[in-house]
């Protein structure tokens, strides 16, 4: 399932990030990656560890927490602290596959990678190119969102970042591991979430159906988590 999520940070938040963020020591982004991936990657990062990115991707951490849309569709485990790339002209990232099992540096935990997500921080008007383009069962699909939209999407797809031709792309990229691991299970339980607070806001949430689909949910739920 690919999910656009809407304002997961204010745009003066994302001025503000933006603010401290380009001000920090950008390195070479090969450092973080596989290698197949290093093979496509032509792009800048934050050091891992960087107080900047920290203070950074504790407050996209924090927004996150308290996002109910991010919340029902990624089912979080563990959030990896957010890492930041820049994308100048004639930077991209050719198609690849993140890498499964990625260490926490702050706890030194490994977890899976179930989820990847990618919150711009740039406007798509300050640039051209730079589309993400992520592919699933039913083809290709590219996006350019607003600064401070996010998008979520199954860490097992293959895809890519298109070269720059205009300008700069900044954005903060992480992983998810989710309490429920199948991307099809986890898919059910969001359709079912969105459905169900629908059908509350129509008949009220102390209606017997909503109560009793409300406990299925969490049912479901209880079969498939993984703590
Ligand atoms: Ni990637």
């Amino acid at each position: 399932m690919l999910l656009q999520i809407p304002g997961v940070l204010g745009k003066d938040q994302v001025a503000s990030l933006r603010r401290v963020l380009d001000a920090a020591p950008w390195v070479d982004g090969n450092l973080t990656s596989g290698y197949q991936a290093a093979l496509a990657k032509k792009n800048r990062q934050l050091p891992q560890g960087d107080p900047v990115a920290r203070q950074a991707g504790a407050e996209i951490v924090a927004a996150l927490e308290k996002n109910p849309l991010f919340t029902s569709a990624a089912l979080p485990h563990t959030i990896l602290p957010p890492l930041f790339n820049r994308y100048g002209i004639s930077e991209g990232f050719g198609a690849h596959v993140d890498n499964a099992v990625r260490t926490n540096i702050d706890t030194g935990r490994r977890i899976r990678t179930d989820l990847s997500a990618t919150l711009f921080l740039s406007e798509p008007d300050d640039y051209d190119g730079g589309e993400l383009t992520i592919e699933d069962t039913y083809g290709a699909h590219s996006v350019k969102l607003e600064g401070g939209d996010l998008i979520l999407y199954p860490a097992t797809s293959l895809h890519s970042v298109s070269a720059i031709t205009r300008g700069e792309r900044v954005g903060a990229f992480f992983w998810i591991q989710s309490l429920v691991r199948s991307d099809v299970s986890r898919a059910l339980l969001f359709d079912m979430d969105v459905a169900i607070q629908s059908l509350s806001a129509k008949v009220g949430a102390d209606d017997l159906a909503i109560v009793s689909l409300t406990g299925t949910y969490h049912n479901l739920l209880r079969q498939w988590a993984e703590l």
